[in-house]
């Protein structure tokens, strides 16, 4: 019988600068037994690095990119543009809009070339974990089981009464 292959995520960002916010999905990644790569690429400052990463990111069983990125953040809808491996896009909180510019270049893609977009920064790293890990669960079921762990202790976190 043939070993089934575990997919992996695939995070990557456009500077050192965002992995304060990207390790909290490398953390959700971590939680849930997802296999992950963690790399820096940036559009604009190295768009070579960007352009070999998406034309051979499909040969190395990757099921998810999570991008994130700051700023005028390209880098998500240029990913995507290269694969065909679903792309889900964080904006990084930048320190002249408070991150809008980043979520705004990365939820307005024009049609052809589909970003998930999540939240800006902290919470948005930690979903786009959730919902990778989310798409890996449909094939598989150990990662499904986690999933529902994890909710079903969210659900028993919340009092039924405040104190
Ligand atoms: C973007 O510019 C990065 O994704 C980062 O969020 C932002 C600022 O980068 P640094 O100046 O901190 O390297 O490319």
């Amino acid at each position: 019988m043939s070993k089934k292959i575990k997919l992996k995520v695939s995070i990557v960002m456009g500077s050192q600068s965002d992995y304060k916010i990207m390790k909290l999905a490398e953390k959700t990644l971590n939680k849930l037994g997802v296999l992950y790569e963690t790399k820096i690429i940036s559009a604009h400052r190295t768009p070579k690095r960007m352009y070999k990463y998406g034309l051979n990111v499909e040969k190395k069983n990757i099921g998810v990119i999570i991008a994130a990125a700051g700023g005028s953040a390209h880098l998500p809808g240029m990913i995507a543009a290269l694969t065909s491996v679903p792309v889900l896009g964080v904006p990084i909180e930048s320190k002249k809009l408070r991150g809008l510019d980043s979520l705004l270049s990365i939820v307005q893609m024009p049609k052809g070339i589909p970003v998930g977009t999540l939240a800006i920064g902290e919470d948005g790293a930690i979903n786009s974990a959730l919902l990778a890990a989310s798409i890996i669960s449909n094939t598989d079921p150990q990662i499904k089981q986690k999933l529902k762990n994890w909710k079903a202790l969210q659900t028993k976190a919340v009092k039924k009464v405040p104190k």
